[in-house]
């Protein structure tokens, strides 16, 4: 154990994480990695060893009892479909049902047109001019790519942009309560969703929603319920991170101009590159699990229903794993493995989509431009789950 007072302190404040914790971090893995938060709610988890150990382990680590510090405490309703929020064996048939629908190969399909969607998006920036990419990139690109997979035509894509604000904001929300403003507009994406279904069931496409409704494992398929609550999850998940990692992404090349350099050099780092982003700016900082019996992690006890804090970004700047550069982004770097996506059975459904993302951005804007610089304020998102940043002023040199 540390002797300063309390090095976990701030582990609950959203603040804490607009800064930069990773110093903490750090302090932790060296010498308390099962931490106990001073409020005794939960431990924080932040050695990558230990946060192998627990999500191979769902059976004795569930995420059925809450996935965010949030929900500590909390009567959670049971919802269908939420995939976060089930252990097996239930998680594992909607995994089966899902998963096919998000391999490489049946994501590889969509290159062509989340090229095109790129392409377009970095046109837009001029050499020199600074800009918000926050707001005129990293948010349109993951947004647009979510929206074409669920079925949302161009012309109501202004009001999924809402949608998507409102779930972000009720996601986000003390206690787990929406405003009203919010809430009214989640009921209009439910509706929404739900004539998407009945469009699909009368006229089927070749797309994700036709697949997901014809899904079927032993002889069941998903009901409406769960289908809503699979593309609520699908917008959640799939919009927040990836933006976040994109746009942590540039701001790190900015801070790091040589390992830009070496991207534009060599296309054959594009991979590496992506992964190190997710390794580097892990855009989901942490998740909970409860443990359903006593057990020892890393040589210490843990009580039966003690909650565990899986720091993902810490276990990704582990000296133990990433060895001395941890804390240094490397786009050459390999082997490299992160959890910047979890592990084990709630390892993250849409990773092939989400590194097609960053690797074809990636692709199109080093064609088009030679430095990063910042030129402006960057500002980060105050959220205990989400490293976020809410606003980065950049401009792009040819
Ligand atoms: C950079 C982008 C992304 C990051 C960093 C990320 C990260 C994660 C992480 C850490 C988990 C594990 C949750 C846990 O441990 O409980 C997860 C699960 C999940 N992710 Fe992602 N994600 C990304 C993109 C996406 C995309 C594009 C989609 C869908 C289109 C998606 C859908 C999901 C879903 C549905 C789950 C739940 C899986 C389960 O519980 O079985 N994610 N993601």
């Amino acid at each position: 154990m540390t002797d300063r007072a309390s090095p976990t302190q701030q582990f609950d404040d959203p603040a804490f994480y607009a800064g930069d914790p990773y110093p903490a971090y750090a302090e932790l893995r060296a010498h308390d990695p099962l931490a106990r938060h001073p409020s005794g709610g939960f431990r924080i988890v932040s050695r990558h060893a230990d946060v192998l150990r627990i999500s191979r382990d769902p059976e004795t680590f569930c995420s059925g009892r809450g996935i965010l510090l949030m929900d500590i405490g909390r009567e959670l309703p049971e919802v269908p479909g939420a995939l976060l929020y089930v252990d097996p064996p239930l998680h594992t048939r909607y995994r089966e049902l899902v998963n096919p629908s998000f391999t490489g190969a049946r994501v590889r399909a969509l290159e062509p047109w989340i090229r095109e969607l790129a392409r377009d998006l970095i046109a837009r920036i001029e050499p020199g001019v600074p800009l918000d990419v926050v707001e005129h990139v990293t948010v349109p690109f993951p947004l647009l790519v979510i929206a074409e997979l669920l079925g949302v035509p161009a012309e109501d894509r202004d009001r999924f942009h809402r949608w998507s604000d409102a779930m972000i904001e009720a996601t986000n929300a003390p206690g787990g309560a929406p405003s009203d403003e919010s809430a009214a507009l989640l009921g209009d994406f439910v509706n929404y969703l739900l004539e998407v279904f009945a469009d699909r069931r009368a006229r089927p496409r070749p797309d994700l929603v036709t697949e997901l409704i014809g899904a079927e494992v032993d002889g069941e398929r998903l009901d409406d319920g769960e289908l809503l609550m699979f593309c609520i999850q699908l917008l959640v998940a799939g919009n927040e991170t990836t933006r976040n990692l994109l746009s942590a992404g540039l701001v790190a090349f900015a801070a790091s101009p040589g390992e830009w350099t070496r991207l534009r050099d060599d296309p054959a780092l594009l991979s590496s590159a992506s992964e190190e982003l997710l390794r580097y700016t892990s855009p989901v900082i942490s998740f909970l699990r409860t443990a359903t019996r006593p057990v020892e992690v890393g040589g210490v006890g843990i009580e039966e229903g003690e909650h565990l804090l899986l720091l993902y970004a810490s276990a990704n700047r582990d000296e133990r794993v990433f060895g001395e550069s941890a804390e240094r982004l490397d786009v050459g770097r390999h082997p490299n493995h992160h959890v910047g996506f979890g592990f084990g059975a709630h390892f993250c459904l849409g990773a092939a989509l989400a590194r097609l993302e960053t690797r074809v951005f990636l692709e199109e804007l080093r064609a088009r431009f030679g430095r990063i610089e910042v030129a402006g304020p960057v500002v980060r998102t105050p959220s205990t789950v989400i490293a976020g940043v809410t606003r980065a002023e950049l401009a792009f040199l040819a």
